[in-house]
């Protein structure tokens, strides 16, 4: 199998491709559509309207008709119809309620956007009469949490103590079902959809403007000349530059395309060992690239439960789809900032600069 990693195969695996990609509107979603069209695909995005101002979607607007389909991942009508209509060779589902401390006022509806909306939009593939490689987009907090120091494989329990971590876990185990019933790798998937999951850890990136989430936090707080609020300043996460798990899924796509039945499992991306940093790590590292700034330890015993120790091992993805990390931990916190700092009439030019000098790392 070639390798896939270069620009240049990663060019040829999806130049002139027709991409479904949901959750285009959200944070990792703008990001990932302006590289699939730096590639050269054709992308159709399918969420809902952005939650947030300030994102890279809102930069990017005029969309071509059609190209941007803002819709609920729960309209299974308009979805079914939307892939029919389009007969994407690749299909790449972010769409999700993606916050732990939302999980707990929304419990019922994480579980209805994640776990039945994953099964909504699979079941639209089923009909689908053709080679297409679908990514589900999952997470980190899909295993169940031992609060060890431990790394967690592929091969771990499934678990999620907050409704968002076991709506997550939800989604595999749907994935899994499809996979076994429907996209089943040891049948012929030669004119068959075939899927994917791809667990992410912690991301942090420009155009997040997401409520509760410590990047955005503490850039509205430095703007401020405000102490950063800090709720966790001990927790271990797998902090990752946006784009690194961006590369692990269109690697994975395109391998999976190439080779369904090998292809069609699960895969951790996140950094390597020495870069899991505490919160106060990452606040500290923000601050100094940022040039001053101070925090504030947060931290009230009844607040809501968020795992403490998560980390995450990454030797499936580098050993068979040959992807690795390229920024370590205090890199991906600098990148993050200088992307802030940008005025806004530059940072649709600023992100599409941060994708080129990545690709060349
Ligand atoms: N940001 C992280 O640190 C992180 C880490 C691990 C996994 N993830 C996963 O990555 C994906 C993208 O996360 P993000 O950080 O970009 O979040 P985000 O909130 O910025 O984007 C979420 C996207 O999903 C869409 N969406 C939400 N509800 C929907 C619905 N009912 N119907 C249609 N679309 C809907 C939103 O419109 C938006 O486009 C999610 O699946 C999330 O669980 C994120």
């Amino acid at each position: 199998m070639e390798n896939l990693v270069s620009n240049a195969s990663l060019q040829s695996a999806y130049k002139g491709k027709k991409v479904l990609l949901t959750g285009h509107t959200g944070f990792k979603g703008a990001w990932l559509m302006n590289w699939l069209q730096m590639l050269g695909a054709d992308v159709k995005g399918y969420a809902l309207p952005p939650s947030y101002e300030g994102g890279i979607y809102q930069l990017m607007e005029p969309f071509a008709t059609g190209a941007s389909i803002l819709a609920d991942i729960r309209n299974k009508e308009l979805l079914k119809q939307t892939v029919q209509d389009f007969q994407p060779d690749f299909i790449f589902h972010l769409a999700a309620q993606p916050l732990v401390r939302l999980s707990y006022e929304i419990p019922a509806e994480t579980f209805e956007v994640n776990a039945v909306g994953t099964a909504n939009l699979l079941e639209t593939a089923i009909s689908l009469n053709k080679r297409c490689a679908v990514v589900v987009i999952t997470t980190d907090k899909v295993y169940e949490n031992k609060e060890q120091d431990i790394l967690y494989t592929e091969n771990d329990v499934l678990g999620g103590y907050d409704p968002y971590s076991a709506s997550k876990a939800c989604t595999e185990i749907v994935v899994s079902s499809f996979r076994s019933s429907f996209f089943n790798p040891s049948q012929s998937l030669q004119n068959r959809p075939s899927v994917a999951s791809a667990r992410a850890g912690n991301v942090i990136g420009g155009g997040d403007w997401s409520k509760d989430r410590i990047v955005p936090d503490i850039v509205r707080a430095l703007r401020n000349g405000a102490p950063i609020p800090v709720r966790n300043p001990n927790s271990v996460r797998p902090w990752q530059h946006v784009l690194e798990p961006l590369h692990g899924y269109l690697i994975l796509g395109a391998m999976l395309y190439a080779q369904p039945v090998e292809f069609s499992t699960a895969f951790n991306f996140g950094p390597l060992p020495a870069d899991h940093l505490t919160v106060q790590e990452l606040v500290e590292t923000a601050i100094d690239s940022w040039g001053s700034g101070e925090w504030n330890n947060l931290a009230t015993p009844g607040q809501p439960h968020e795992a403490n120790l998560l980390k995450l091992h990454i030797g499936k993805a580098m050993q068979q789809l040959q992807w690795k990390p390229k920024l370590n931990a205090k890199e991906a916190i600098q990148w993050t900032i200088e992307w802030y700092k940008q005025p806004v009439e530059k940072q649709l030019d600023f992100t599409l600069n941060q994708i080129n000098s990545y690709q060349q790392l």
